[in-house]
């Protein structure tokens, strides 16, 4: 579903609308801090686009004074060797510090976009991430960013290059023959109503070309991703199959695209070599009339090939402009996106909630499906420094409840407390500092265990991070690591077991020491020994603070403050285990029956 959604998108932009060029500029406000470079970097732009015609005029007088035979020709032949070897060194400095101007600029603008754009994915909220694909978002990082490099360092100079060198010619030839201008320009209108009108298909095909491309890469990225998944599944011929799809898509749309450049350039060759002829023609004759004499005439037919050239360039430089400005729209998207809190600046304050959590008549849906209610009507009291438990069958909706005490989301209606203050009133990052949480999949950094337990509480001493580890049994384990605290732990942290995994994610709450506590199902994929070492951590760990924990093992529960069961969105029974465990027929004795069975 995003791959469509991307596709459509990308369709929309390839008209270059008022609206789409304003956004578009917009990024070029990040060039506004060096500007200077850029505009000096111009200036020795018009410099070398003018040094290029001296160049041609430095060669038609050489023609006139080997043509004219004027009695000094010998010394003014080496004069005006003399001068053309200057204007070639002038022609390279300009061209050198050009090219370095324009990368000094483009160099820095890409780093602050970039870091713009990381900078604004990581405060965007979570919904934002829901209707996205990660590589559809790393693509704005790589793709797009790479976009706006090629043109802001190399086309958007050559263009204003080839606009001068295009300008200036035309007022050169006019200059030399006005009549012979005007014959060679009749063929022009031909030659561009053509490009124009094939370069709009052969833009709409390269698109589509790269955009199966990047949907082939999503593929290559979720394959491997899931490497195991696909293996286990024995998934390989289908992936390869899909993959191979794709691909022949791509050939088709590449080809399409080639044809009509072909084509193209065919008309183009036609166009532009019968102008050619026109001016032969009509030249010569001039010349037998002695109304041009021969060394302007072939400055005229040099100057008409230097024209024909930047005309040829300026329609691929239209088309990377274009693709920049799509690119630069789609960066636009992300960073105009509103952030969840100013991150930079949050201060931690320091202070400590009592802990106190109220949650009142609370009606949620997911932004992405807001038309399936998920919670029903919650109301849940837990007082500070208490224990409390949710059980129920899968999907009622127990982890959405920790979701939303983090704030990651609105609720439609009631409201979630701390202190007797709503969470939507405290500062972000205070409340969520407050809050530790083991969640239901331990996903870890692909660094060491050393730096995955510290994310607890960066600047944690060494001793601090070994003594959470003791806290949360996982010392012992990770002592029998060769390389003990420094063992990488994989990409994602496959090389750690579930358990150890779990038990790493316990450190790390130990490390933060939060105020509330949420362990979402932290038992769940544990060997009976191995449940011990963590509950024996988690017991640890819940000491002194309010917790919620969320528990599908209904023996890890027995002895919290107060059992909640949720159904479909609803608590339909709460309790203390032995209060419920009596009620027969109830909703928890009827968990418990199925689970002693
Ligand atoms: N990010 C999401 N976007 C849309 N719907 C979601 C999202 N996360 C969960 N849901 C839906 O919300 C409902 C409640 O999910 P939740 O994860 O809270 O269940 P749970 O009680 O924790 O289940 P389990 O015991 O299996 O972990 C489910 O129907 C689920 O499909
Ligand atoms: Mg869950």
């Amino acid at each position: 579903m995003g791959k469509r959604r991307v596709q459509n998108n990308e369709e929309e932009k390839v008209k270059v609308t008022r609206e789409s060029f304003g956004e578009a500029l917009k990024i070029f406000s990040f060039v506004r801090p060096y500007r200077w470079y850029f505009i000096i970097g111009l200036v020795f732009l018009a410099l070398s686009t003018g040094t290029n015609f001296l160049f041609i005029d430095y060669i038609r007088e050489l023609l006139a004074t080997v043509t004219d035979k004027v009695p000094e020709w010998q010394d003014k032949l080496r004069s005006v060797t003399i001068q053309i070897v200057v204007v070639l060194i002038l022609q390279a400095a300009f061209s050198f510090l050009r090219i370095i101007l324009f990368a000094q600029v483009t160099q820095r603008t890409l780093a602050d976009i970039r870091n713009a754009i990381y900078h604004s994915l990581l405060s965007i909220g979570i919904p934002f991430f829901e209707e996205r694909r990660v590589g559809e978002l790393t693509s704005r990082l790589t793709a797009d960013v790479s976009q706006l490099e090629s043109t802001i360092q190399v086309s958007i100079a050559e263009f204003l290059r080839q606009i001068l060198t295009l300008v200036g010619g035309i007022i050169i030839l006019f200059y030399v023959s006005v009549k012979l201008s005007l014959i060679m320009l009749s063929t022009f209108p031909v030659a561009i109503i053509i490009a124009m009108g094939v370069g709009r298909y052969i833009r709409k095909v390269s698109k589509k070309a790269q955009d199966e491309l990047a949907e082939s890469n999503v593929i290559v990225e979720e394959t491997l991703h899931s490497i195991r998944n696909v293996k286990s599944f024995v998934n390989e011929k289908f992936e390869f199959q899909k993959f191979g799809e794709k691909m022949r898509e791509v050939i088709k749309n590449g080809l399409n695209a080639a044809y009509a450049r072909g084509g193209f350039v065919v008309v183009l060759i036609l166009a532009v070599f019968g102008g050619m002829a026109l001016v032969m023609v009509f030249g010569a004759g001039m010349i037998g009339n002695e109304e041009l004499p021969v060394d302007q005439f072939i400055y005229f037919l040099m100057i008409t090939a230097f024209i024909g050239g930047s005309i040829a360039g300026l329609g691929s430089l239209y088309a990377e402009i274009q693709r920049a400005i799509g690119a630069s729209e789609r960066i636009r998207g992300i960073l105009k996106e509103e952030g969840e809190y100013d991150f930079m600046n949050a201060a931690d304050t320091g202070e400590r909630f009592a802990g106190e959590i109220v949650f009142s008549n609370v009606e949620f849906a997911y932004p992405t499906r807001l038309d399936v209610p998920v919670l029903k009507g919650i109301s849940l009291k837990i007082p500070q420094g208490n224990k409390i438990a949710l059980a129920g069958q899968s999907g009622a909706g127990k982890s959405t409840i920790a979701q939303l005490l983090l704030r990651f989301y609105q609720i439609q209606g009631g409201e979630i407390l701390i202190d007797g203050k709503s969470i939507f009133d405290y500062d972000l990052h205070h409340l969520r500092s407050n809050i530790g949480i083991v969640p239901q999949e331990v996903i870890l950094f692909g660094g060491t265990i050393k730096e995955n337990i510290a994310y607890g509480r960066p600047g944690a001493t060494e001793e601090e991070i070994i003594d959470a580890a003791r806290k949360a049994n996982a010392l012992e384990f990770i002592q029998n690591f060769p390389e003990g605290l420094e063992t990488k732990v994989g990409d994602r942290g496959i090389k750690l077991s579930g358990g150890q995994r779990q038990r790493i994610a316990i450190a790390r709450a130990i490390l933060k020491d939060p105020v509330i506590l949420i362990l979402d199902e932290a038992t769940s994929s544990l060997d009976a020994e191995s449940e011990h070492l963590v509950q024996e951590a988690l017991n640890k760990l819940m000491h002194g603070r309010t917790t919620l924990i969320i528990a599908h093992r209904l023996s890890t529960i027995r002895h919290v403050d107060q059992i909640n069961v949720m159904e479909a969105g609803k608590i339909v029974e709460s309790g203390t285990h032995n209060e419920l465990a009596d009620q027969n027929g109830g909703a928890y004795f009827n968990l418990l029956r199925l689970q002693e069975a």
